[in-house]
Parts: structure tokens; C-alpha cells; sequence
């Protein structure tokens, strides 16, 4: 088992480097690929740190190459990399199967000691582009299946490049996407990982855990972004640390505002739109439930139910309070509902 891992790895950092190679040196890659970071704003400097690439648009050339450097059909199908194609024979090179990953820009996912361990790869037109062009059915972002080394749930993109800066600051910012964490990156903040879309799980919080308590959630301004937030925000105080949000405006998301407003501006804005998770709660339900005094009821009872998920009892006193000056309401009213709410939790 020890050993299958090892080879995944091995053949994970060859695929890196082929995907390397393609991207700085072929002329598809460089027309391609190259093109693309670079209209992205991404430097040398950058791509070289998160080791980006990109899979020429064909059916094979990775797998031929890896046969060729004696890797076995197995082990390229077990580490993500070849699809196999039914009705093949066993043993027949030409036949056994296609590369996963095609006419793509490539984006390492790194362990958090730096090993590969899977890949996120994204076509190369935006997304309303490639509604008319062909495979318009495509995903925008084609991710490695789960594997022996690769559980999606358990992994947050960035973690390697990020943990110095995360441990050093004794904060970390929580973005959705890949070129979210490399843009940042490139604006000077390196304190910064992503959840890779899906919602955020309780091991990717404890990850985060490892290196700080202190969390800020950067997630995209759309209503997506947002439901993600509150809902991450109540797993990331379960966990015991400490949650603040930032809001972008409608449509854009960290790399894109960043790209925007510049480096600077960026960071002023961080310092001037991070909401501890209650204001921010409060205000989105509010915004939610308009002139409607019920509605406006089941809000109190929504943001008391975040501050029972505290896990300590002083932390919870102190947002009792707050919530009671915000949304002036009585205070021992909110412990006594919050009391109620906790006997039902255990
Ligand atoms: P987004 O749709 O916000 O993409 O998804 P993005 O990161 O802003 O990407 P660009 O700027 O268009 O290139 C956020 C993250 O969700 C995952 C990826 O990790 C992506 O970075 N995702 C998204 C997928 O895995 N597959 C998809 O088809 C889309
Ligand atoms: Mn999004
Ligand atoms: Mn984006
Ligand atoms: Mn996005
Ligand atoms: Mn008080």
C-alpha cells in the first residue's frame, strides 16, 4: 500500500513536469497556454511557484510518454491520468486508454508538504465563449478523480505555498478558486488557500486549524458565494475558530476585483469590508427578509443558532452581547434562546 502510494507520486511529479515542459517549451503550449496565463496577468515568477502547465490537445501524448518511460497502464489509470477505453486489451499499449487531461491549462494540486497529488485542469475559453464552441458541454474546471492520494474533501488548494505566510500572519483567507489563490499570491498575499468550489468541509477546516484559528472568507459576490459563506461560517466556528467574511460586489470574485483595482486598493479593501460572521449574518438575513416583523424574529433565532455552534462559553457571552446592542434586543432574552437551543444540540 505504502509502495502504490510512493509510485502515485512518482508518476504525479512526471506528469507535473511534462505538463511543465508543454507549457514553457512546446509551441502548442506556448501559443496556447502561455497566451492564456499571460492575458490572465500571470508572470513567469508565478507559474513557476504553483507550477502550472498544460496538456496539448490530443488524444495521448502524455500516456505514450509515460508508456514510453515504462509506467505502467495501472498505475497512470490509479494516479487519475488515463481513462481507460473499454473493449481494450490488456497489454495493448495503442489501445488502452486517452489522457484525462486535453487541451487544458494545468493547476498542480500540492499536500500540504508539497508533494502532487492531483490536478485541476481548465479550458482555455471564458465561460460564455465556450457555450458556442465545440464540447460546449465540457466543464470550465476538470479535476483528478478521487485516488489513493487524492480525497477531494481533505484538501485545500495552496496550503503549501500559503503555510509559512498563514503561520507568520496567524491568518488565513478562504477563497473558492485556483486563480483566486495564485492572483492574490501575486498581489503580495500569500496567507491564502481555496476550497476548489465545493462546500467547505470540517478536514479542511482543521487543516486551516494546524496553522491559525484566525480565518477571514473571501468567497465570490454572487448568491453562490454567499450561501457558501454563511454556510461554511457555522462549520468554521463549530471547529472553534475564529470567522470573518468580506464581500466583493456583485460579479467578481478575489482575482477578478483584484485585477480590477489593483494590489493596493485590494487590501484596503479586505482591511475596510471584513465583518466578524454576526454582522454579516444579520445583515444578509435582514437584507433577506425585507419589512416582514416575523421574518425579521426568525433572524435573531438564526444568528443565536451561529453563536451556540461556538464551542467556548466566553467567546459565546461576548457575541451574545454584541448581537444584543446590534439588534437591540435583550440580551438575557438571547442566552435564555441560545440555552434552549444548546440542550437541543446535545
Ligand atoms: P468559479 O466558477 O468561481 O471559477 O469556481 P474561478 O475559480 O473563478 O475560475 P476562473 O476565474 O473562471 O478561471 C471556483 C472553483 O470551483 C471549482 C474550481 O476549483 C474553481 O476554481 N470548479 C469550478 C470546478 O472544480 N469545476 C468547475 O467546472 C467549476
Ligand atoms: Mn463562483
Ligand atoms: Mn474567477
Ligand atoms: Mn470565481
Ligand atoms: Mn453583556
Amino acid at each position: 500500500r505504502q509502495n502504490e502510494r510512493e509510485s502515485l507520486y512518482i508518476i504525479l511529479n512526471f506528469a507535473k513536469n511534462f505538463y511543465r515542459q508543454q507549457l514553457e517549451d512546446s509551441e502548442e503550449g506556448q501559443a496556447v497556454g502561455l497566451s492564456y496565463f499571460r492575458e490572465r496577468g500571470f508572470t513567469n515568477e508565478i507559474r513557476k511557484k504553483f507550477e502550472l502547465g498544460y496538456s496539448l490537445d490530443t488524444w495521448d501524448s502524455f500516456i505514450r510518454e509515460a508508456l514510453e518511460k515504462g509506467y505502467s497502464p495501472e498505475i497512470l489509470e490509479k494516479a487519475g491520468l488515463l481513462i481507460h477505453r473499454e473493449g481494450s486489451r490488456p497489454g495493448d499499449r495503442q489501445t488502452t486508454g486517452y489522457d484525462r487531461f486535453r487541451g487544458r491549462v494545468i493547476f498542480p494540486i500540492h499536500h500540504v508538504s508539497g508533494k502532487v497529488i492531483a490536478f485541476g485542469a481548465r479550458i482555455l475559453k471564458s465561460d460564455k465563449a465556450n457555450a458556442n464552441q465545440k464540447g460546449a458541454n465540457q466543464p470550465k474546471y476538470l479535476n483528478s478523480p478521487e485516488t489513493d492520494v487524492y480525497h477531494k474533501s481533505d484538501v485545500l488548494y495552496g496550503i503549501f505555498q500559503a503555510k509559512n505566510a498563514i503561520r507568520q500572519l496567524d491568518h488565513c483567507y478562504l477563497v473558492e478558486g485556483y486563480t483566486d489563490v495564485i492572483s492574490l499570491h501575486q498581489a503580495g498575499i500569500e496567507n491564502v488557500v481555496a476550497s476548489s468550489g465545493t462546500s467547505l468541509t470540517v478536514e479542511q477546516i482543521r487543516l486551516i486549524g494546524r496553522f491559525t484559528p484566525n480565518v477571514t472568507i473571501l468567497y465570490d459576490g454572487d448568491i453562490a458565494g454567499i450561501k457558501a459563506a454563511l454556510r461554511g461560517l457555522d462549520l468554521v466556528l463549530e471547529e472553534g475558530l475564529n470567522v470573518n467574511v468580506v464581500l466583493f460586489p456583485d460579479g467578481d470574485d478575489p482575482d477578478s476585483f483584484v485585477r480590477k483595482v489593483g494590489a493596493e486598493a485590494f487590501k484596503v479593501h479586505l482591511k475596510k469590508a471584513s465583518k466578524d460572521f454576526i454582522s454579516f449574518k444579520t445583515e444578509i438575513l435582514l437584507a433577506d427578509a425585507g419589512n416582514d416583523p416575523f421574518r425579521q424574529a426568525a433572524v435573531i433565532g438564526d444568528v443565536v443558532n451561529s453563536i451556540v455552534k461556538i464551542p467556548d462559553a466566553i467567546k459565546r457571552q461576548v457575541f451574545f452581547h454584541r448581537t444584543s446592542e446590534m439588534m437591540k434586543v435583550d440580551e438575557q432574552m438571547l442566552i435564555t434562546e441560545g440555552n434552549k437551543q444548546l440542550r437541543k444540540l446535545q
